[in-house]
């Protein structure tokens, strides 16, 4: 089974830019190369910061143009997100607390979708009714599942980027240390930075986003750090004993150099292009 993950996509009113950026062009550009190569997979996920700045009609455009892919696509709101806006083009989408949290078949497992959004804040929050989701659908869970999720529940490292995680990181590390057994892996978002690792043992990754990057710097203490490297998703390669994250940089546009064989008997000091 294949999965695509798309996150932080930042939709935009058509013709504004983030950071010299055309996010409505770059989700266009990033969607182009998932049917390029990847049509056959079995479902999408966009992992919050779906608009730049919570407008009702980003969200509208973003329907129209989800419902023509030949697959289902799954939603996560994030910091950038509003939810009444949202909601009121996908009332699908919540669940009986009015959060948007979903569960849906993945292919023989088990996806759901969290809402880490809080009002007022770039942080994140699994507030007591929206743990008590989690908790249930887990409980309920008779295949394994993968968890999305716009904030990092891990600190990365980088002190402007952690001052904006999931705030409640603790409890939702021992609820994932719980189920472990249960989780096959968590995906989330919201750092434009690609991350993997692993919260009691359960495997995560993030790719960098769809529009505009972060970067790694660890020597500026207060504001968050932007870069000029390649918009990307993730493609997501589920096989019954591996989990492959592949990171696909669509928005590299240097040249590819296809040049050796990988055959060991090709490879030798006069052939081998070097
Ligand atoms: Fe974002
Ligand atoms: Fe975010």
């Amino acid at each position: 089974m294949k999965l695509i993950q798309l996150t932080d996509i930042h939709l935009t009113t058509p013709g504004e830019t983030i950071a010299g950026r055309d996010p409505n062009a770059n989700f266009e550009k990033a969607l182009q190369d998932v049917m390029n190569f990847h049509s056959d997979a079995e479902a999408m996920i966009i992992t919050g910061d779906l608009s730049d700045w919570g407008d009702e009609d980003d969200y509208r455009r973003l329907k129209t143009r989800i419902e023509a892919l030949p697959f289902p696509v799954h939603l996560c709101i994030g910091n950038h997100d509003s939810r009444d806006h949202f909601l009121s083009v996908f009332p699908d989408r919540a669940n009986d607390d009015g959060f948007v949290q979903s569960v849906f078949p993945l292919g023989g497992h088990i996806g759901l979708c969290l809402d880490t959004k809080v009002p007022d804040t770039h942080a994140g929050e699994l507030c007591d009714a929206r743990l008590a989701w989690l908790s249930a659908q887990l409980e309920l869970a008779d295949r394994p599942v993968f968890l999305f999720m716009h904030h990092n529940p891990v600190a990365t490292g980088q002190a402007p980027i952690d001052s904006i995680m999931l705030r409640n990181p603790d409890l939702f590390g021992k609820m994932v240390g719980r189920y472990r057994e249960k989780i096959r892996h968590i995906f989330f978002g919201h750092c434009h930075l690609p991350l993997s690792g692993s919260l009691e043992g359960v495997p995560f990754s993030a790719p960098r986003g769809t529009n505009h990057a972060g970067a790694f710097n660890f020597a500026e203490p207060d504001l968050l750090s932007g870069s000029d490297l390649p918009a990307a998703y993730a493609v997501v390669f589920v096989r019954p004993e591996s989990v492959m994250v592949d990171m696909i940089e669509y928005g590299y546009d240097g040249p590819l150099h296809i040049e050796n064989s990988p055959e060991y008997s090709a490879w030798d000091r006069k052939t081998m292009i070097r």
